[in-house]
């Protein structure tokens, strides 16, 4: 089994537009794999996988980003919303092969590029794909134990254990945490009135410190009831900062 955390698909003529985000295609042996595509159809496709642990969501900043081209991401067997069988046979290299097919016959695309190379290229004609790229990944299993670092080396067997989830919970914070340290925060928008007579804004701030994607707006000659106060200001402050996190701007 390979652990590459993404590929990139180039994909020419593609036929259909993007899938709306949220979507299961089913692979050749049952299991659900949850994909999603976003962006502009008439550009190159470029598929992101990711590595080991985590799961589509760790590219949130890349999907948020409208310049990027169309992209597809999804859920690994194993990771995210995607199913978690637990024979062995779900686990073998052409499984993750059928998973790639799934998704890429689901989209239409006719000709892609994934991660999960290794496997996807022993099971198909080197063409199936466009190309690759790789962020920081390890081609294969067996290169990993070269690749790795010496933080993270130790973590693979508590990570890789099944009988401890007390260890495993422990260990994969620590391995969150060399991935990126302070994994992404939810986003906050924080709206206060200007003349609020309740609440003292730079204390309410103080409590939030730290907080990472915090957006602060103050609505001018607003009471404690800023909707009330600013009705078309607060509407417009509410609906582009809902819009931002929902990924809809
Ligand atoms: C499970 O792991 C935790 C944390 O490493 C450890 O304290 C605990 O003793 C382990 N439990 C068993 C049953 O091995």
């Amino acid at each position: 089994m390979a652990l590459l955390p993404f590929v990139v698909a180039n994909i020419r003529d593609i036929h259909t537009r993007a899938v709306a985000p949220g979507h299961f295609v089913t692979s050749a042996d049952g299991t659900r794999i949850f994909a999603e595509a976003r962006g502009n159809p008439s550009k190159p496709v470029i598929v992101f996988i990711h590595g080991f642990g985590i799961g589509a969501m760790a590219f949130n900043e890349i999907f948020d980003d409208p310049l990027w081209l169309l992209q597809v991401r999804y859920d690994t067997r194993g990771h995210g919303r995607s199913d978690k069988p637990n024979n062995a046979a779900a686990w073998v290299s052409q499984r993750l092969a059928e998973d790639f097919d799934a998704v890429v016959q689901k989209l239409q695309f006719e000709q892609t590029i994934w991660t999960h190379i290794a496997d996807i290229l022993s099971f198909h004609p080197s063409d199936y794909i466009a190309g690759i790229i790789y962020d920081a990944a390890a081609p294969d299993m067996t290169s990993l134990f070269n690749i790795g670092s010496p933080a993270a080396l130790p973590l693979i067997p508590s990570l890789t254990q099944t009988t401890n989830v007390t260890q495993f919970q422990a260990t994969y914070i620590d391995f969150i945490n060399l991935c990126h340290p302070g994994p992404r925060a939810l986003p906050l928008l924080a709206i206060f009135g200007a003349d609020d007579k309740i609440i003292m804004k730079q204390a309410a701030l103080d409590a939030m410190a730290g907080w990472q994607r915090l957006t602060v707006v103050t609505l001018p000659n607003a009471e404690h009831f800023t909707w009330i106060s600013r009705p078309v200001l607060f509407r417009r402050q509410f609906c582009s900062g809902l819009l931002k996190m929902l990924n809809l701007r």
